[in-house]
Parts: C-alpha cells; structure tokens; sequence
C-alpha cells in the first residue's frame, strides 16, 4: 500500500530561508543537461532549481545549448562543453548533480555522466536521456547507492527493467519498488500518480498534477525541483517526495490559470513560487 503524499508531509520537510543566510547556505546545483536538439530542456531545468530555491546554478552544455539558455535565463554560471577537467571539477564542487534532461542516450553520453557522477560525492538527479544511457551499467548505478534519484517515465523504466510498458502500467508500485531495491536508488516513476519508491521498501503516491502536463518539458522542471531541494539539504527522499507534490501542485493552480489546454511548463515556475508565498 502506497502512502499518500499530504500536504503536511511536504511542508514540515520544506526548507526555510533564514535571515542571515547567503548563497552558499542553500547549495550548487551543476545542471549536465540539453543538446542542440533538445535546448529548452537545460533551461527548463536550470529554471525548476533556481525557483525551487537552490543558491547557484552551473549548466554544463554545449555551447548552442548556453547560448539559447543564456538568451532567456540571467541567473546561471555557464562552463561550456567538452571540457572534461573542467566537469570533473564543477561536479566535485557541487552539492547536487541534475543530469540527463534533453540528453539523447548515447555512449558518449554515458562517458559524460560517468565523468561528472563519479567526480561528484552529492546527491544525484538522473533523468531522460543521461539515465538511459547507463541503463546496461547497473554497476555505476548502485555505485551512487544512497545518493542516487532516479525520475523515469514509463517508456524510460521499460528500457532500465527490459520489460514492457504495458507490464510496468499494469503493477506501477511493484515495479518502482523492485527497481528502487535493486539499484539502490530513490525512484521516481512519473505519469498520472506518480510514485516515489525507496530502496528501503516505502512507496509513495502523488495525487496532485493534471493533464496539462503531458507535454514534453514538464519533466525537465520537475528534475530541476527536485534537484534544488536537495541543494537545501533535503535527504534523496525528501526532495522526491516534496518535488513530485510541488511540481503537481504549480500545475493544478497554473491550470486554474490558463487552462490545461494552454498552459506551458515554464509557466508553471510562477505558480512554485506562489505556493511558496
Ligand atoms: N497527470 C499528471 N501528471 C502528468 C500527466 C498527467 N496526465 N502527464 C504527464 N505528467 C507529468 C509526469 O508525471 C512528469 O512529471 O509530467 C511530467 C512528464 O515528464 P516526462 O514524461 O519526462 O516528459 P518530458 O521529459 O518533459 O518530455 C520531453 O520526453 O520522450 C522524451 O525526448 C522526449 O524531448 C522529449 C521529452
Ligand atoms: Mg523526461
């Protein structure tokens, strides 16, 4: 049985701004993200960290990717790609690593993931493209056991579990939790009531989110949420947990906004902030 996720159960574990606090007391986010076919999603995300809080963003990308970034977000720090020391680098300095939205799942982005996760020791947002490119090196996976967040859509768990979409819709929460078993990784399996699954055996379920998110970019967000509460020092679980609900949560109130029909992923990042008002 899968625990609903209450608003209470997100609240208590939010993080607060103190008065005397600076940049360095809520985290670096470094943000492995986009490739020239698939830009928005690096801002996308980039855009879900800042606005979920985090204290300072660095998008490593390609250069077509920072340049369109940089046309419409003025708060990243940029460090263009390749430059595999200079990766290495940022990861290590980094209190959490978002990696993988608007990625395609190649070797060389396998390489790429390889360097920066290795390098880093924070917690771990791997998503889309980068995900599925280690989907055959189980092994690196629970490498980042305890650190690790996984946040699939069901075609992407069908590539890590070699089962069928149809089989993973017909048993979501077996599914989430067998993975989250095995690889040692907090699993996020999204879509209509998405869960949350630990490696510990507890399963939750998110009844916020509507319809109007079923458009390509609202999972780039909601890895850059999550990814900025952890910077805030929520443990792997809790910033799934409270990601997956405040994600739902901005869409419900932008859909009273704009209507299903019409609301855009960006737009839901003015809602987040509104339920942090
Ligand atoms: N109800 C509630 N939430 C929903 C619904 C729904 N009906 N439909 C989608 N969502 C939520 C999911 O729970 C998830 O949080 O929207 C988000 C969608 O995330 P993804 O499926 O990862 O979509 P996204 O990555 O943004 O899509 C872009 O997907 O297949 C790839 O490469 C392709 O660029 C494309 C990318
Ligand atoms: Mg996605």
């Amino acid at each position: 049985m899968a625990t609903k996720i209450t608003n209470d159960l997100v609240f208590r574990n939010l993080p607060r701004r103190a008065p005397e606090s600076h940049k360095g007391s809520y985290g670096k986010v470094l943000a492995l993200c986009g490739c020239s076919k698939y830009r928005g999603a690096a801002a996308l995300c980039v855009c879900g960290a800042l606005r979920a809080g985090a204290g300072l963003v660095t998008l490593a990308a390609e250069e077509s990717v920072i340049s369109a970034v940089a046309q419409r977000v003025m708060e990243p720090v940029y460090l263009p790609l390749p430059d595999e020391d200079g990766l290495s680098l940022a990861a290590s300095k980094s209190t959490v690593c978002v990696a993988g939205c608007g990625k395609e799942a190649t070797p060389a982005t396998a390489q790429e993931m390889k360097t920066a996760l290795g390098a880093s020791s924070g917690t771990v947002v791997l998503d889309a493209g980068g995900l599925c490119s280690l989907a055959d090196d189980k092994l690196f996976l629970m490498g980042l056991s305890g650190r690790l967040i996984v946040t699939p859509h069901p075609g992407e768990m069908a590539r890590l579990t070699g089962r069928s979409v149809r089989e993973i819709e017909a048993d979501r929460g077996a599914t989430a939790l067998s993975f989250a078993r095995e690889s040692g990784a907090v699993t996020v399996l999204k879509g209509h009531r998405t869960l949350v699954a630990t490696p510990w055996g507890e399963l939750y379920e998110n009844g916020t989110g509507n319809a109007g998110l079923a458009r390509g970019g609202s999972g780039d967000i909601l890895a850059g949420i999550i990814a900025g509460l952890a910077a805030q020092g929520l443990e792997p679980w809790q910033a799934a947990v409270c990601g997956v609900y405040l994600h739902g949560l901005a869409a419900d109130w932008c859909a009273r906004r704009l209507s299903m029909q019409g609301m855009l992923p960006s737009d839901i990042l003015a809602d987040l902030c509104a339920i942090f008002l």
